[in-house]
């Protein structure tokens, strides 16, 4: 995920990226750089690291005058974060910055290199600035030549392109990776989101996947797969703080709407016809590997819980999870010929860092699964998986949690393939799973009406038991964590077949459960469970696409055919569940008391 702002007009440029960059930095913030074309002549800055480094950088120079420019905030996909692998990207006479992944850049870069074009970075977006190139030198003009570019690109990318060869000139295009154009007084801007412009501009179109096009002072021509478009502008938001909620209340249900979005941004480039590929792993990492330890704290427990159960079942690996606090201290026996795995949303949790520390002295090799590129946990490891959840504000952590399980889901088919656990046909049937995961995640309007309305029912008791079975365990253990996070209720989370090994003694009208019945996995059993439960008189809220009698109350869940896209569905309705009983309360559910978002202490 990256944040990519453009501008055309007479005020001074830098100052109008730079700002605008600042408020997509939630985007990425790995490196970050600007490019501007006035007086026919471009010029460029580039920093490693957040956007201070480049306002440093970029400090002496002034931009005022007519004329382009372009900037990028970056989230590491292809190549580390360098200054080489900054955007703008740098041809001969023109920069491009790009948002997105393109999926076959190896190809493009392979023919341009034929024909002679030396590559300066390891990035996919390198590509588009050459291949524009190559079409003007055979001669097209160069909106013709931006086209034929884009006609060669798959995969998902929003890109603004200046160049020489059309200076005051912005090309544009969209497929898959937000875009707008606004519209100030006299000038045109770009962005990834409507805060980068909101106090500069009033009105702003949002592009639509396959829109391209040019913009020049005083014009834009909009072009769509059916040819040229008239572009229908929106009021853009006043304020500037709502929009960064893009309208939701709070952060964490913004964040909740939006995970449908990032899984897809996870998958990118990585789910492929028919395997799972990941291009940031050296499969040597898993020479001599008979076994896997996973090791994280909280949320990221849960999600490698939850992984444990698929990478045993599917890939036929030996896999013990831990929380990181507790593997810290009970000299635990380690063998080489494991592999240890870090989960952490933030890569800054110390407990985490620690116990990655203690698994390499003893000589283990490591790989994390991380939401943030460059943090200690990614540094500290061998090799790293980011989950591309985008920047999580809500100290409760809900996309990235969803990332984390969706990555081990693809490591399990990666792993399967690796060791010949997995046939071809059952990697298909996974496959096929996975991409509907996005709709699984999808919130609808009434379900969380439905939700809302619910939850005034659930704001007193004597606590919650979330409850489930294999998979659907570690779910209700997160499910419970969210709820006691943001309500302050005494919640827990356990597995619906040890109720009756102890906790069963609490059950009565003011014992909650909270009962996870998917169809596809041990229905009857957990049916059972649950049953033992209602006859000792708890309130029973049911989970589940098979209606239940005895439910007090019953959320309805789609039929699905794999218990990933059941697990993905009941998370969204736990996590709204949590979020409306916490917004009744009147709770601060971005910043809920005594928490922090990273925990960097023991
Ligand atoms: C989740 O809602 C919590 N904020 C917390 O449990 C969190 O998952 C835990 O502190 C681990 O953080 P990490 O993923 O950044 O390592």
């Amino acid at each position: 995920m990256c944040g990519i702002v453009g501008y055309i007009g007479a005020q001074e440029k830098k100052k109008i990226l730079l700002d605008g960059l600042q408020e997509l930095e939630y985007r990425g913030y790995d490196s970050a750089g600007i490019a501007v074309i006035s007086d026919g002549k471009l010029q460029h800055f580039k920093a490693v690291g957040k956007l201070k480094n480049l306002r440093e950088k970029a400090a002496d120079f002034r931009s005022e005058g007519p004329g382009a420019a372009i900037g990028h905030t970056r989230w590491a996909t292809h190549g580390k974060p360098t200054e080489l692998n900054a955007h703008p990207h740098v041809g001969a006479f023109s920069y491009v910055v790009h948002n997105g992944i393109i999926e076959n850049y190896r190809e493009l870069k392979e023919e341009l290199e034929a024909e002679g074009v030396r590559f300066l970075s390891q990035t996919d977006t390198e590509t588009v600035v050459h291949l524009f190139e190559q079409k003007i030198k055979e001669g097209l003009e160069p909106f013709d030549a931006f086209k034929a570019t884009i006609d060669r690109l798959e995969g998902a990318y929003a890109i603004l392109l200046i160049s020489e060869a059309a200076p005051e000139t912005i090309f544009f295009a969209k497929n898959g990776s937000p875009l707008l154009i606004a519209f100030g007084a006299e000038e045109i801007y770009f962005a990834s989101s409507d805060t980068a412009v909101i106090g500069h501009a009033k009105e702003a179109y949002y592009l639509e996947d396959g829109e391209y096009g040019y913009a020049c002072p005083g014009e834009v021509k909009l072009f769509g797969p059916e040819g040229e478009k008239t572009i229908s502008t929106k009021p853009l938001p006043a304020d500037k703080a709502m929009a960064q909620k893009d309208g939701y209340r709070f952060f964490m249900e913004k964040e909740i709407y939006e995970q449908s979005t990032v899984i897809s941004d996870t998958m990118l480039g990585r789910v492929l016809e028919d395997r799972v590929e990941f291009e940031e792993l050296d499969p040597s990492l898993f020479e001599g590997i008979d076994a896997i330890k996973i090791c994280a704290c909280g949320t990221s427990y849960h999600a490698g819980l939850a992984g444990a159960y698929l990478l045993e079942r599917m890939a036929k690996i030996p896999c013990q999870v831990e929380i990181a606090s507790e593997f810290r201290y009970k000299d635990p026996l380690l063998s080489p010929r494991t592999l240890f795995v870090t989960i952490s949303q933030s890569g800054e949790t110390a407990d985490t860092l620690e116990a990655l520390k203690m698994a390499k002295r003893a000589g283990l090799k490591s790989l994390s699964i991380c939401n943030v590129d460059n943090s200690s946990i990614v540094r500290e490891s061998d090799a790293a998986i980011l989950t591309r959840a985008g920047i999580e504000k809500g100290v409760a952590s809900t996309k990235a949690f969803a990332t984390q399980v969706m990555v081990l889901w693809m490591l399990t088919l990666y792993l399967g393939r690796r060791n010949g656990a997995m046939t071809p046909e059952a990697i298909a049937h996974e496959l096929e799973a996975m991409r509907h995961a996005p709709r699984a995640l999808l919130v609808g309007e009434r379900l969380h009406e439905r939700i809302h309305r619910l939850s005034k029912r659930y704001l007193h008791g004597h606590g919650f038991f979330f409850i489930g079975r294999d998979l659907f365990f570690p779910l209700a253990l997160e499910g419970a964590l969210k709820l006691k996070e943001i309500s302050y209720l005494h919640a827990e989370g356990y597995p619906a077949g040890e109720m009756k090994h102890g906790p069963i003694a609490l059950a009565d009208a003011e014992l909650f459960t909270i009962a996870l019945m998917p169809k596809t996995l041990l229905y009857d059993k957990i049916k059972s469970n649950v049953e033992e439960l209602s006859a000792r008189d708890a309130t029973i809220l049911a989970i589940s696409p098979e209606a239940f009698e005895l439910a007090d109350d019953f959320i309805r869940t789609e039929e699905a055919d794999h218990p990933m896209l059941e697990f993905f569905e009941m998370m969204v309705v736990t996590q709204l569940l949590a979020l409306e009983i916490s917004i009744r309360l009147g709770n601060d559910v971005d910043m809920p008391r005594n928490l922090a978002k990273s925990v960097t202490v023991e």
